[in-house]
C-alpha cells in the first residue's frame, strides 16, 4: 500500500494529486490545506473523473487534520503563496518560510519515515529550511525545481527543432531561479545528437534565455504562477521515489562537497529512487558552467542567508 500526501490544495497542489491519481502513482493520495473545505473539495472532484479516467488511486481531501496523513511514504509541500505578475520567487520567503517550517514539522509528527518533496518558493531556500529545521539526513528532503525546468527546456529546444518533444533531451541545474538557473545547452540532445549540430548559437541562445524566464512568461499571462507543468514535475519525483525508478532527475539537493560546494541546497542531477536522493552525480563542467554554477551558488546562498535574518533558523 503506497500513500502520498500534498500539502496545499491550491493550483499546484490539486494538479499534482490529479496526476498522482490519474496515472495511479501510489494506491492513496491525500489532499490537504488550511482552506475550509478546499481540500475537500479538490479530493472529491479529482474522485468524479475515476470512472472517466479508470484509474484506481484513492484521492482524499481534509482541512488541518494532519492525522488523515499517516504512513504517507511521500508528502510533496505546495502550500505558500504563489509569485504575482513582477515579483520573484525571492520575495515569498517571509510569508512561506512560517508555512513550510510549520506543516513540515506536522506531517514528520504523523509520517516520521516520509521523503519531503518541497515545491514552494523561494524553492532550494524551502528546501534548505525544511532540512535543517527538521534535522533530517539529506536523501529525505529534495527540492522540485529541475524538473520543471528542464521540462520546459526540452519544450522550447523541440520548439526550435520543430520536432516532437519525445525526442529531445536536456536539462536544468543550479538555482530555481530566473536568473539562477542553467539550462546545460552542451549536453542536451536531439535523438543522441548534440543540438549545437542542429541550431545556431543565436538559436540555442534564445532557447536558454525563453527557458530562464519560462516562470515568469506564465505568470504574466495567468495572473499568477503556473501550475500544470509544476504539478505533473512534482509528481513525477513523487513517482520516482514510489516505484523506486532510479531516474535521473535534476532537484535541489543538499551538497556536501560535490561541486565544490556544502551548506546550500541547489538543482544537481539526482538519481532519485525510493530512499529519495538515492546519488548526486557530478557532471564534468567546463570553466565557463563552472563561473555559471558559482554565480547561482551565490545568488541562493544569499536568499538561503535570509532565513537566519528572519530568525527562521
Ligand atoms: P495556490 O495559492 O494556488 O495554493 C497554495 C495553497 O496553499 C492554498 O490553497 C493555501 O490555502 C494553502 N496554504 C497556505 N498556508 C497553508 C498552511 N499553513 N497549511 C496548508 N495549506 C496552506 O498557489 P500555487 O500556485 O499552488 O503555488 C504554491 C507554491 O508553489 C507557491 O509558493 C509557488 O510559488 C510554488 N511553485 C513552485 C514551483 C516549483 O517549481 N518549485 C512551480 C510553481 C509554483
Ligand atoms: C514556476 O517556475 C513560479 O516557480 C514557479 O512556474
Amino acid at each position: 500500500m503506497s500513500k502520498v500526501t500534498v500539502v496545499g490544495a491550491g493550483n499546484v497542489g490539486a494538479t499534482c494529486a490529479n496526476v498522482l491519481a490519474v496515472n495511479e502513482v501510489a494506491n492513496q493520495v491525500c489532499l490537504i490545506d488550511i482552506k475550509e473545505g478546499l481540500a475537500e473539495g479538490k479530493a472529491m472532484d479529482i474522485m468524479q473523473t475515476a470512472q472517466l479516467m479508470q484509474f484506481d488511486t484513492v484521492v482524499t481531501g481534509v482541512t488541518n487534520d494532519y492525522s488523515k496523513t499517516e504512513g504517507s511514504d511521500v508528502v510533496i509541500i505546495t502550500s505558500g503563496i504563489p509569485r504575482k505578475p513582477g515579483m520573484t520567487r525571492e520575495e515569498l520567503i517571509g510569508v512561506n518560510a512560517g508555512i513550510v517550517k510549520s506543516v513540515a514539522n506536522q506531517v514528520l509528527a504523523h509520517s516520521p519515515n516520509a521523503i519531503l518533496v518541497v515545491v514552494s518558493n523561494p524553492m532550494d531556500t524551502m528546501a534548505y529550511l525544511t532540512l535543517h529545521s527538521l534535522g533530517l539526513p539529506r536523501n529525505r528532503v529534495i527540492g522540485m525545481g529541475g524538473a520543471l525546468d528542464s521540462a520546459r527546456f526540452q519544450y522550447f529546444l523541440a520548439k526550435a527543432l520543430c520536432c516532437n518533444q519525445n525526442d529531445v533531451d536536456g536539462f536544468v541545474i543550479g538555482g530555481h531561479g530566473d536568473t539562477t538557473m542553467i539550462p546545460m545547452s552542451r549536453f542536451a540532445t536531439y535523438r543522441g545528437v548534440p543540438v549545437s549540430e542542429c541550431l545556431t548559437k543565436e538559436q540555442l541562445d534564445e532557447v536558454v534565455k525563453s527557458t530562464m524566464v519560462g516562470g515568469a512568461t506564465l505568470t504574466g499571462l495567468l495572473g499568477t504562477s503556473a501550475w500544470m507543468a509544476p504539478g505533473a514535475a512534482a509528481a513525477s519525483v513523487a513517482e520516482a521515489i514510489i516505484k523506486d525508478q532510479h531516474k535521473m532527475i535534476p532537484c535541489s539537493a543538499a551538497l556536501e562537497g560535490e561541486y565544490g560546494y556544502k551548506d546550500i541546497t541547489i538543482g544537481v542531477p539526482c538519481i532519485i529512487g525510493k530512499n529519495g536522493i538515492e546519488k548526486i552525480v557530478e557532471l564534468p563542467l567546463n570553466d565557463e558552467e563552472k563561473a555559471l554554477f558559482a554565480a547561482s551558488e551565490a545568488a541562493v546562498h544569499k536568499t538561503t542567508n535570509i532565513l537566519h535574518e528572519i530568525n527562521a533558523l
